[in-house]
């Protein structure tokens, strides 16, 4: 193959997709509880989804931002409707939309605070992309080696200690950035007493609160974006992956207030918010506004949590379970890449986060006879694959 060999990739050719079903070039059926990494979250080939693509598709699919986008318009609506943040800017990614955050944080402390060498502190744990400077804010070593030299102006602590995000504040600091469910770092949920505590942090020291809702975003943890389920006010959110239910699109989206910040020609990107992207984008918003998905998705989270622990805790190799909305993480006491391949090989779709935890993120429209069927085929692995505790191993 004359790619470069960056995945590792599992043996399967999906061709076909539906809801929260895949098909194999063999004809073989698998549920998915991976979602493409947490992107087709209102399930693969979405009626509405797939017309709006293909009505953009028959108009125009590409003038450039030299000129009005009516897509774009549409799409930064609906987000700015359900985020309660005034100003957006469209990117292809979540790096992208991460690297905008980062920048708009730089350029307002330069402007507003006069800090010429602003600072952004992050957390371990984290993910915020694969750039050079989502890489460095990002609080995982892994991802960085072999990359230097990397960007200044990143500081990371550790994720829930308020303590050390005191300690780190100086006269330099501009924001503050973090994911509230820690995605690729393990599927662990930010305790709110930490969020309230940092948020009123950053109001009293004027630092913006930036929250990454690249994975959390679009329904995955019960409400539009994470946020809004810490009860939280923050500055700057970004958002990605189920943005465009499988179609590349970032987005930025920011305080009324910080829209002259990045002002003409400061910034920009020549297929960010292209008609096709958001034209799609713009669909996929419209079902979270106007139907009743996002109750739906709570209920189901509850459902699939209340599965998940009573029937995997106290399994052999088990050590927790972590769940928020149709967000779970479940934690083993050795690597899940067996079981993730046991499971393919059963017909179910999984992701690793890290080493050791299962990542499960089906789609918001999964059924609760599916989230049932998956649950007993993770049990059924595990019991097949570990030994009872104290066997002797
Ligand atoms: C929280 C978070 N931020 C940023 C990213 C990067 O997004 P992308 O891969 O679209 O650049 C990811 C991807 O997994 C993510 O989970």
């Amino acid at each position: 193959m004359s790619l470069f060999p960056t995945y590792v990739r599992h043996n399967v050719r999906f061709v076909k997709g539906n809801g929260a079903v895949l098909e194999d070039d063999q004809g073989k059926t698998y549920l998915d509880f991976a979602s493409g990494i947490g992107v087709t979250n209102l399930g693969h080939n979405h009626p509405r989804i797939k017309q709006a693509l293909l009505d953009q598709a028959e108009a125009v699919w590409h003038t450039s931002n030299l000129f009005q986008v009516p897509a774009q318009e549409k799409a930064a609506q609906r987000l700015t409707r359900l985020t309660g943040l005034g100003a957006v800017f469209f990117c292809n990614s979540g790096a992208e939309a991460n690297e905008a955050a980062i920048k708009l944080a730089r350029k307002w402390a330069q402007e507003a605070k006069v800090i010429s060498e602003p600072e952004i502190i992050t957390f371990q744990g984290s993910f915020h992309g694969r750039t050079l400077a989502t890489l460095t804010a990002t609080g995982q070593d892994k991802v960085k080696h072999g990359f230097s030299p990397l960007p200044r102006g990143f500081r990371t602590v550790p994720f829930g200690d308020l303590e050390a995000v005191k300690q780190a504040t100086g006269a330099t600091t501009a924001a503050v950035l973090l994911e509230l469910v820690q995605g690729e770092g393990g599927v662990r949920p930010a305790n709110p007493d930490f969020i309230e505590g940092l948020s009123a942090w950053c109001k009293e020291k004027e630092i913006l609160l930036m929250v990454d809702e690249v994975q959390t975003g679009i329904g995955r943890t019960g409400a539009a974006f994470a946020f809004q389920t810490y009860g939280l006010k923050p500055d700057v959110i970004t958002a990605a992956k189920g943005l465009g239910n499988g179609f590349p699109i970032g987005a930025m989206i920011a305080r009324e207030e910080l829209k002259p910040v990045l002002g003409p020609g400061t910034h920009g990107t020549t297929f960010g918010g292209n008609p096709l992207a958001t034209a799609v984008a713009a669909a996929v918003l419209a079902e979270l506004e106007e139907t009743p998905i996002l109750e739906e998705t709570k209920a189901k989270g509850e459902l699939f949590a209340r599965l998940l622990t009573d029937e995997l805790s106290g399994l052999p190799g088990m050590v927790s379970v972590r769940v928020k909305g149709l967000m779970a993480g479940v934690e083993f006491d050795q690597p899940v890449a067996p079981i993730i391949t046991a499971l393919l090989g059963k017909g179910l779709v999984t992701l690793p986060a890290g080493e050791k935890v299962l990542r499960l993120l089906p789609p918001l429209i999964v059924t609760e006879d599916q989230i049932r069927r998956a649950v007993h085929l993770i049990k059924q692995t595990c019991l097949e694959r570990f030994e009872p505790a104290g066997s002797g191993r």
